[in-house]
């Protein structure tokens, strides 16, 4: 088994609130998402098995949404919103920035684990554009200057986390979910 048992408790929570199982796929993967930090077709398996629907439903739910990376990505998914509204202020001069300051490309991750960058269909922020999404939150409006304050938060964040980690961490705990809010 892949998903603990704390995921599966959260998981029959969350299906608990539908009256079809099926409505209970997307909160499934976001549980199973925040425990492991990407998907695969043994966690759809299991989830399948949790909420009692069938395989290929939850596979082409995952399958169709970015939120829900199926490789190994780092820490924190930045995810940029390349569609027309972000593209027309501006996204694509983010992106640039983005792979320039952290040194990477599209779909890569940094060196330190830290940050991977992707980028998106519109993610429905577009009175805000250009924007991303990291985890449930999104960050709008960008800018050079947001975008370094952004990432230097990130590490700040994950330098705290790393030092609270040995005291803090158990196996079945959501301290050791690899998807930190920020
Ligand atoms: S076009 Fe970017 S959020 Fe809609």
């Amino acid at each position: 088994m892949i998903l603990t048992t704390t995921t599966i408790d959260k998981i029959k929570t969350r299906m608990a609130r539908y009256p079809s199982h099926r409505s209970a796929i997307l909160p499934a993967l976001t549980e199973a998402y925040r425990q492991v930090g990407n998907l695969n077709p043994a966690i759809y398996k299991e989830i399948a098995k949790i909420i009692r629907v069938p395989y290929v439903e939850v596979a082409e739910a995952a399958s169709f949404y970015t939120m829900f990376p199926k490789n190994e990505t780092g820490r924190y998914l930045l995810q940029v919103c390349h569609n027309i509204s972000c593209s027309l202020r501006g996204a694509d001069n983010m992106l640039l920035y983005i792979q320039e300051k952290l040194g990477i490309k599209l779909g890569e991750t940094t060196k330190d684990n830290l940050f991977t960058l992707i980028s998106v269909e519109c993610l429905g922020g577009c009175s805000a554009a250009p924007m991303l999404q990291i985890d449930d939150t999104y960050y709008e409006n960008l800018t050079r200057e947001k975008i370094d304050s952004l990432i230097a938060d990130l590490r700040t964040n994950a330098a705290h986390k790393n030092q609270e980690a040995p005291s803090t961490a158990t196996p079945d705990s959501d301290s050791t979910d690899s998807k930190d809010d920020v």
